[in-house]
């Protein structure tokens, strides 16, 4: 079983992503992380080093190598994988892969990841919360159309970790 989660920066995909894999016993992946690792460096530094193209290279071909080695696994995308080239039809036309996408408010994602933009470059440069509310607006806008073809879409504000992971793990069985 190879779970992906996809959705917005800032909407508990790693954080899920970690207590679905203990829950269920089987390894978790992040794949900024793997991403950081396979380059040696972190991704504000890829971005202003390489560019953006580069990155989305890069992503999608960890994820691919991920998905061809592991046969079990939870694994946390970043908030663009599945919105570039063909990366959404990969996962849900491999029939091994479960696509789950967390889906949040623009206040939640707003409040969330405000304090965390600078770990994130693509918002990074947005100073006020109005800004970035606004920018978040019309991205989610322009994703929702990748993120929804997910099999399975939870809604996460008013959820704890665990109560997302619980019923994630119902929809599972
Ligand atoms: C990105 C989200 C980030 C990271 C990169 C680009 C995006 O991951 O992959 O900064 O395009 O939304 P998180 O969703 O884990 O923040």
């Amino acid at each position: 079983m190879k779970i992906v989660l996809i959705g917005y920066m800032g909407s508990g995909k790693s954080a899920v992503g970690k207590q679905l894999a203990s829950k269920l016993q089987i390894p978790f992946k992040d794949l900024d992380n793997e991403i950081e690792i396979l380059e040696g460096n972190s991704i504000p530094q890829i971005f202003s080093d390489k560019g953006e193209i580069y990155f989305r290279k890069k992503e999608r071909e960890i994820l691919t190598d991920i998905l061809t080695i592991e046969k079990n696994l939870v694994l946390a995308t970043g908030g663009g994988t599945p919105c570039y080239s063909d990366v959404i039809n990969l996962l849900i036309s491999d029939k091994d892969v479960i696509t789950i996408y967390l889906a949040t408010s623009l206040d939640t994602l707003t409040d969330r990841i405000f304090n965390e933009k600078f770990n994130r470059p693509l918002i990074s440069h947005l100073t006020t919360k109005e800004e970035l509310k606004e920018f978040i607006a019309k991205h989610l806008f322009e994703r929702s159309q990748f993120y929804n073809q997910a099999l399975y879409t939870l809604r996460t504000d008013s959820f704890t970790i665990e109560e997302v992971v619980n019923e994630i793990i119902l929809k599972l069985n």
